[in-house]
């Protein structure tokens, strides 16, 4: 019999996590709080909104960021599921070139497309190479334009000193198969502390995001699972080992 593997990005899996999480799960333990916690500790975020996936995570974060006519930028090159994301959300799409030899955006095109004029800046790490946020994040702004980052291949990278995903105003997180944090399926999203362009709350176990005063009601979090991987050391702000793995 052939035992198919799957390659991991950056946090394989053991045994005994997946038998913890099973247990927990067979339980009905609701870690979903602790789970917050410790995102928004890692991700230096005030908010973090638990989705069933990146991509839904994505998803609502174009939602509240999308104004009329203007489209949403995004990097010519990434992973299938922000092009996905954008139908989903109904938004229009203006690509910007990506560096070949970084991965990271091609500014003087970022710039042409800013421009423009667009709602947001969508930026991915991909493949764990960080892209160059401080850049990203001062033009955007100086354009008055909000950046979504994509981390869901954030893989550990740090980008001075600080981790891929907590540069964004918003960060997308996926902990898919074969992601940074990798827990089987799930997302987030997150806010930064630095932004005030839009908020989200809690009341009463629902969530609802909120931005400009118009209110989109998810029920996502409370439809999603918990994560499978709570035990995730990387998912410990004291545990996690992060590293520059910028190449
Ligand atoms: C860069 C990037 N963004 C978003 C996603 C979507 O994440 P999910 O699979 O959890 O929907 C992926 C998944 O592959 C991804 O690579």
């Amino acid at each position: 019999m052939h035992i198919r593997r799957q390659l991991t990005v950056a946090s394989p899996l053991t045994a005994a996590q997946i038998m913890g999480a099973a247990r927990d799960a067979i339980a009905g333990r609701d870690l979903r709080a602790s789970v917050r916690a410790s995102l928004a500790g890692i991700f230096e975020a005030e908010n973090v909104l638990l989705t069933d996936s990146g991509t839904s995570a994505l998803v609502l974060a174009l939602q509240m960021f999308a104004r009329p006519l203007a489209p949403i930028a995004m990097p010519a090159y990434a992973c299938v599921d922000l092009i996905a994301a954008a139908r989903r959300a109904n938004v229009r799409v203006r690509f910007f070139d990506v560096d070949p030899q970084t991965l990271s955006p091609d500014m003087d095109s970022l710039q042409r497309v800013l421009e423009e004029g667009v709602s947001a800046v969508v930026v991915a790490h991909l493949y764990g190479f960080p892209a160059d946020m401080p850049a990203v994040v001062k033009v955007a702004h100086d354009a008055g334009v909000p950046v979504i980052e994509d981390a869901a291949q954030h893989a550990s990278a740090t980008i001075a000193g600080r981790p891929a995903g907590s540069f964004g105003d918003v960060t997308v997180l996926s902990f898919g198969r074969g992601k940074g944090t990798t827990s089987g399926r799930g997302g987030a999203l997150t806010r930064r502390r630095t932004s005030d362009a839009w908020r989200f709350r809690c009341t009463n176990g629902t969530t609802m995001l909120t931005r400009y005063g118009r209110a989109i009601d998810s029920r996502r979090e409370l439809a999603a699972r918990p994560p499978v991987d709570i035990r995730n050391p990387r998912l410990d702000p004291r545990a996690a080992p992060w590293r520059n793995r910028v190449p």
